[in-house]
């Protein structure tokens, strides 16, 4: 097999699958061949080059002008006909929001939008943050064993992205069907069979969106970003469109749900097979922060984004030719040992722990990274506190949605002796 220019590709560029359970258990390991031999190659099963060293990756995300993110939402596995038309029969119109935008239009949409991330906005939603953790907490305490995705990592994020967005909280079983619909169909590979119904949930998620967005215009006072975006469009409808709206809803909820769903369940997974950390953090929460940027490093919850070459360009000594593809290994450079010390271990106090590109970087670094932290933040606090002695069960198999992007496992069973809750042996 060759690359476009006509090379032959190597053995490790052949064989690269990243759909392969390998590659969705560990995939920084997975391409350590690439950072040490190959840091830049040509996947011909993906028919995309692979970056995979810290300083190439950050190159990438830094160059918006040259790497445009216009495939980032792009489906890597080609829809067919017939799933093609149930997404016409719901008039699916998915246009580009801000992650997939070009400049000028990106920015000017990220600027006309940010003000909801800023920091006094995000104190409104910690106490129903917090609150939420308590309650769901409470169910499984004195349990003595709980499926911590199942039970709470799962739905608490998507409630809090529908505070977040302003969107009533009702339909939430539905609504989580359609987000993994969306994840399917976008990143995902999908048999003939699983595209219909993936793209009948699509279809239904993208009439839902608009509903939802209808039933807000008549009051779109108070919080929440959607809210926001719908009084700023009637400063600047050209900038806010209501195609863009109508997507915003859509991908809004997507960004910020499974990302932190994920990313907190990776974290956890860590921390607990790390036991002197986690005692570490429940003996001190104020470590709670930088654990959780350590824990981003190493296990993020996006190992992989997408860039298109605008011009015929060159990354890490490697030409590619304009309209070349790349996916950007994220994971892979949170593990070069070129930039991080000892990278494959964790480490509470690296001082460059917040280096790492799990939200990305340069003009379209995740606007809800802290939104995130303050989410993952809590979830830690208030698990140390409660059940600082809960362990992973034994034997579990952690299996993950095969997909190019997303990472984060489907179950994570824990249990602990409740007989040592700290609520029961010191109320
Ligand atoms: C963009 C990761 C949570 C909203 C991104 C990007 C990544 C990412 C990798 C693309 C960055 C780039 O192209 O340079 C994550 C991770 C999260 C998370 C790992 C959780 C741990 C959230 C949350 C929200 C959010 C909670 C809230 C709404 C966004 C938005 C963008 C974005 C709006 C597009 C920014 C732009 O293009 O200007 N995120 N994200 N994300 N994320 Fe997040």
């Amino acid at each position: 097999t060759t690359d476009p220019h006509g090379c032959p590709v190597s053995s490790g560029a052949e064989a690269f699958d990243p759909f392969d359970s390998a590659y969705q258990a560990d995939p920084a390991e997975v391409l350590r061949w690439s950072r040490d031999d190959e840091p830049v190659f040509f996947s011909p099963k993906l028919g995309y080059w692979v970056v995979t060293r810290y300083d190439d990756v950050k190159a990438v995300f830094r160059d918006n002008t040259v790497f445009s993110p216009a495939n980032a939402l792009e489906k890597i596995t080609p829809s067919s006909s017939e799933a093609e038309s149930i997404l016409k029969k719901y008039n699916y119109g998915m246009a580009r929001t801000l992650v997939n935008e070009d400049e000028p239009a990106h920015l000017e949409r990220r600027r006309a939008l940010m003000f909801s991330f800023a920091p006094e906005e995000l104190l409104h939603h910690e106490p129903m943050v917090r609150r939420l953790t308590r309650e769901y907490v409470n169910r499984f305490v004195n349990e003595g064993k709980a499926d911590l995705v199942n039970e709470m990592l799962w739905e608490i994020p998507l409630t809090v992205a529908l505070h977040f967005l302003g969107v009533p909280e009702e339909d939430m079983g539905t609504l989580r069907e359609y987000s993994i619909a969306h994840t399917v169909n976008t990143w995902g590979r999908p048999t003939p069979e699983q595209q219909l119904k993936v793209a009948d949930s699509v279809g239904k998620f993208w009439n839902y969106a608009g509903k939802v967005l209808e039933k807000m215009r008549d009051d779109p006072s108070g919080h929440g970003w959607m809210k926001y975006a719908i009084r700023r469009q009637k400063e600047l409808p050209e900038v806010i469109t209501d195609s863009y709206l109508h997507s915003m809803m859509m991908a809004g909820i997507v960004a910020a749900h499974e990302t932190t769903a994920h990313a907190t369940a990776n974290a956890l997974r860590l921390l607990l097979e790390n036991r002197s950390t986690w005692d570490r953090i429940c003996q001190d929460a104020s470590l709670i922060p930088q654990a959780v940027e350590e824990c981003l490093r190493h296990s993020g919850s996006i190992v992989a984004w997408r860039r298109v070459a605008l011009e015929d360009t060159e990354v890490g000594g490697v030409k590619i030719p304009k309209g070349g593809k790349l996916l950007i290994a994220n994971a892979s450079a949170n593990h070069d040992e070129r930039y991080f010390e000892d990278p494959d271990s964790i480490d509470i106090f690296r001082d460059n722990a917040s280096e790492h590109l799990s939200f990305g970087y340069g003009s379209h670094q995740c606007l809800g990274k802290n939104l995130a932290r303050m989410e993952m933040c809590i979830f830690l606090e208030e698990l140390t506190k409660r059940l600082p002695h809960m362990r992973l069960s034994d034997n579990q198999d952690f299996k993950y949605l095969p997909n190019i992007a997303f990472r984060g496992p489907e179950n994570l069973f824990v249990e602990w002796d409740v007989s040592l809750n700290p609520e029961k042996t010191a109320p």
